[in-house]
Formats: C-alpha cells, structure tokens, sequence
C-alpha cells in the first residue's frame, strides 16, 4: 500500500513529482491528526453499528485509528513520500497496522467529506480557546481599570484634547469591543456545529449508512441536510476569519494607542523590561515592539480573509481542489491573533500607568470648555450661546495669553463659580451620565461588564 495511490486502479502511472509538490496539504494539514481520527473513528463505528461493516471489522479499524492516534501523541508516527495529506498518511497507516480490513475505512466516505468534517470539528475547538484568550485579555483590563482608581487622562476626538475621562473607563471601553469578539466567536461556532459527514464525494452513497449516527458520535449539534453543500461550504472558516480578524484590528488600535502611550511625547504608560525591546544601535531606546506587531499583523490577518474569499467566490458547486486553500489562512490567523493575545495580555498586566502625567495633561483648560458652557444651559442659556460664549473665551486666552480660567473668573455672567469647574479632576467628577467617563457612572459600567463577562463564560463553556 505504501508505494500506492489512493486512486491507483484508474492510473498507470504514478504521481509526477511537480504535482505532489505544488498539491499536497501534508505540510500544513498535519494539526488536523486529532480530528481526522476522530472523524474515521465516528465514521468506523456508524459502518459498524448500521451493518455495513461486520462488528469485527469496525472494531479492527477503530482500534488501529487508536495505536494511529498514540502514535501522534507521543511522536513516533512517520510520514512516507505518498502521504499528500493528513486524510491519506492515516488511512495509509491504518492499513498497514490492521492489513486488508484498513481498506474498508473509507467506505460511503470520500475525502471532501472527510476534510469538512475534521476542519469544523478542528474550528470549532480552536475557536472556543481562542474566545477564552480574549476573555483573559479582558480580565487584564478589567483589573488594571479596578487598579487605576481615580486616576483620569485626556480623551481624545480627531486626536486632538477633548474632555477628561477615567482611565479605568479608557480601558474598559476596549474591553466592551473584546466582548462582542467573544460573542462573534461563539456565534462562529453555534452555525458551524454541523456533521457534513456522510455526504460522500458530493452526492452521498447508496450504502445504507447513518449520518446521523456519526454526528451524534462527534457531537455535532445537527447534521447536514444537503451533500453538495455539505462538501463545498466554508462558511465557516470565512465567518470565523472574520472573527479573528475584528480581533485584529481591535488588537491593533490597542496596540496604536500604547505606541502613542510608551512615547516621550505622551509618556502616559511605561513598558516591562521584560515586554520592551532595545535597539541594536541607540541605547538609550525602549520599543513596544509588541504593540507595534498588533498593529502590523492585523494587515496580514485582513490578507487572510480577504484571500479566501476571493478562493471562494468563483467556486461552482461541490468540491473543488481550490478548498485546500483555506487551511493556511486559517490556520495562520489562529496562531497570529493567538500569540498577539497572549503578548497584549502580559504586556499591558506589566505595565506601568503614569498617572500624574496623565493627569497633568487632563487637567489642561481647555479641557473644561465644555463644563463652562454646561454650567451656563445648566442657568437656563441655549447650548448653542452657551458654546459661542466659551468658544470667544478660549479664543481670546489663545490671543492675548491670560490663561482661561482667568477670563471665566472675571466674566460677569461667569464668575467664580464657573472658574472653580477648572479645578484639578473637578471636569472628570461631571461626566455623569449613563456610561459616561466619571466615577458615577464607572459603577454601574463595571457591573454589566461583569454580567456580560459571566454570560461569555457560560456560552462558551
Ligand atoms: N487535502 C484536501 C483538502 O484539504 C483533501 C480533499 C481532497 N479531495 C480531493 N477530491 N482531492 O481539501
């Protein structure tokens, strides 16, 4: 069997080098080992229970895909040059530990569905644990917003100095994004927890199989209803590559923000030694090198997803060789966006928040431009006066130097009640409206923060 091809009856020649070369998935489909065993055994034991296969043989072949499955686990299995996939390399193996009877394995089965059976079961594993790790990113901002008390910053619009918000609100406010991630994620995973097995090559089989039988050995939540789409759908690893692609991007404007933060103009945070890098020619240097790469890699992870359905969209029904092509974007983007967490996670848990230079630059002015005409719509003037009256203020502080709460304090309308909202964390105490950026709010924030956390937990569980 080793020196035969699966298909061997109809050729008579064997594989060219070139196309083994240019066709064969060995090389990236070897991490579905575990899946495609579980697969062919569910498979084995339905033959057996439906009586395609005598009960001996199934149990032949099951225990083989056994002593396959330790031989995986501890590293002694051994590849041959005619192993062009993972699907192969197992079957071919089975056989050769079970002799004649391996042959019947894949009876009423081919290998689309086989490869769409062992992918989703793969899927939907890598895209629960992969949940579970932007939960633990989540936990770190959870506890360094706790951590940060009181303390406040600049919020930013256009990037420019807007208003001052907490800097538990800050963080929280990119954990609320990594929630709906989660969400996504386990979303992913309820559409794609369907057994395409027994759908055949495309059209199912004439053998009295049970595919309903297999999927519940798998524990797929249904099974498929129609083989040609059984075969050809990749809906799946489409949806979650955009899951982990949103991760992506949110990772990246994380990382944006802390390139900005580690800087010496901003110098809001201060990285570990542990999650900084040096230069190789400035001493003095200390790179976020990590933030950086969440903003780099999030254009490869885009690549990813835009490449596969670009593979997808002329795709006639059912299989077509071109479905090889969306393992290593998957693939790819798990291992990226997993590393990626795990870095962001521990580099910002190390980190340190200077907190007065936030402050300092919070508590500039301009920043309270906005309470002083609130305090006036407060006294019964329209928003809109109210903002042209503020508006000249600043303007004329801006012209002639005389710092703005001077101005505000000497106005008649203004006076020393308005000018007292200048004081340090005085503009941050105001923002009290539901979510909004102060202590007020951050209460109730935190708790449905945690509700939904615990709801995350539970789906994916
Ligand atoms: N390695 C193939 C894949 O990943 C397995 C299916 C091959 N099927 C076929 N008819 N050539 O898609």
């Amino acid at each position: 069997m080793n020196d035969k091809h699966l298909w061997h009856g109809r050729f008579n020649e064997a594989p060219a080098e070139s196309l083994m070369a240019y066709t064969a998935s060995i090389g990236f489909d070897l991490r579905l080992w575990r899946d495609d065993i579980a697969g062919s055994v569910a498979h084995a034991q339905m033959l057996g229970e439906c009586g395609v296969l005598p009960r001996v043989d199934s149990d032949t072949i099951v225990a083989a895909l056994r002593q396959v499955e330790s031989e995986f686990a501890n590293g002694t299995f051994v590849l041959v040059a005619t192993d062009e996939d993972i699907h192969t390399a197992i079957e071919r193996r089975v056989t050769e530990i079970a002799g004649a009877v391996g042959g019947k394995l894949h009876t009423g089965r081919s290998r689309n569905d086989q490869v769409a059976t062992a992918l989703r079961l793969f899927a939907k594993r890598e895209f629960t644990a992969t949940a579970h790790r932007v939960l633990a990113l989540i936990d770190v901002l959870d506890r360094r917003a706790d951590d940060a008390g009181d303390a406040y910053l600049p919020g930013y619009t256009h990037m420019q100095r807007a208003q001052p918000v907490l800097l538990s609100h800050h963080l929280r406010a990119h954990a609320w994004a990594f929630t709906r991630d989660v969400g996504r994620l386990a979303d992913a995973c309820v559409r794609l927890d369907v057994s395409p097995l027994g759908a055949g090559a495309l059209a199912g089989t004439s053998l009295p199989t049970d595919a309903r039988d297999a999927q519940q050995r798998l524990g797929f939540a249904d099974v498929f209803a129609n083989s040609l789409d059984a075969v050809s759908d990749r809906d799946f690893v489409a949806e979650g590559l955009f899951a982990l692609t949103l991760i992506g991007v949110h990772l990246s404007r994380l990382g944006e923000e802390w390139v900005l933060w580690t800087s010496e103009e901003f110098g809001f945070a201060s990285l570990s030694d542990q999650h900084a890098t040096g230069s190789s020619m400035l001493p003095q240097k200390k790179n976020a090198d990590i933030a950086e790469l969440a903003r780099g890699k999030a254009g490869r992870v885009i690549g990813n997803l835009t490449g596969l359905l670009a593979t997808l969209k002329g795709l006639p029904l059912a299989y077509n060789r071109d479905l090889q092509e969306d393992k290593e974007p998957l693939f790819d983007s798990l291992d990226q966006i997993n590393r990626g967490l795990v870095a962001l996670s521990e580099m910002i848990a190390a980190a340190t928040f200077n907190t007065d230079v936030m402050q300092q630059a919070a508590d500039a002015p301009v920043l309270v431009a906005t309470d002083v005409a609130e305090w006036l719509v407060a006294r019964g003037v329209p928003f809109r006066d109210a903002h042209a009256k503020v508006g000249a203020l600043v303007s004329l502080s801006l012209t002639t130097g005389v710092p703005l709460v001077d101005l505000v304090r000497r106005d008649p309308v203004l006076g020393a009640e308005a000018a007292a909202l200048f004081a340090s964390g005085v503009a941050v105490q105001r923002r009290s409206s539901h979510g909004a950026a102060g202590p007020s709010a951050a209460v109730a924030q935190r708790a449905e923060l945690h509700r939904v956390i615990s709801a995350l937990q539970k789906r994916l569980l």
